[in-house]
């Protein structure tokens, strides 16, 4: 038994929960300015949330209309079960039927493998956001 479930999420019902994922890892954890963490593409983007037996949000990511995945994150005692996986699993299920041919994401570098080992490929040179060193990837849907 894996402990969680993966299920389609909405900015309007769930941004609290989303919300409370995202603020441990990027904010409290990792020191993302409050300001740069919630912007205007979460009210348009899909959006999932891994959940545990008792219903506590422990992972989430999103993906924006142009087919941008972003805002990954689980939290740090969730890490290393698969819960990564599985969100990546259900964004590539929905993306491919909903008609993209491509995604793209911004990884944090030291994240660049997890994504690698899903297909993403990554290029060009690496940059910074939000103080964190980051890589271009992206992966071909067939
Ligand atoms: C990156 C992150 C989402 C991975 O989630 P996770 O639930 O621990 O990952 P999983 O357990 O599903 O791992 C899936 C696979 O990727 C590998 N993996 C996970 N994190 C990895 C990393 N940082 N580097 C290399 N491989 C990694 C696992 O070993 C596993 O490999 P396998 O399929 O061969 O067994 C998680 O570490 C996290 O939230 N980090 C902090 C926030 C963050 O950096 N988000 C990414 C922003 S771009």
């Amino acid at each position: 038994m894996p402990g969680y479930t993966i299920r389609e999420a909405d900015w309007n019902r769930d941004a609290e929960r989303l919300g409370a994922v995202r603020r441990a890892v990027f904010i409290d954890e990792q020191g993302v300015p409050e300001a740069l963490e919630w912007d205007e593409h979460d009210a348009v983007s899909a959006h999932w949330l891994a959940v545990a037996a008792d219903d506590a949000p422990v992972g989430c990511v999103r993906l924006l209309p142009d087919g941008h995945l972003g805002r990954m994150a689980v939290l740090r005692g969730w890490r290393g079960r698969g819960v990564g996986k599985a969100l990546l699993g259900a964004v590539l299920r929905a993306a491919r039927a909903r008609g993209h041919r491509m995604l793209r994401l911004s990884a944090q570098t030291h994240a660049a493998a997890f994504y690698a080992r899903a297909g993403f490929v990554a290029h060009g040179a690496e940059y910074e956001e939000a103080g964190i060193p980051h890589v271009a990837m992206e992966k071909i849907l067939s």
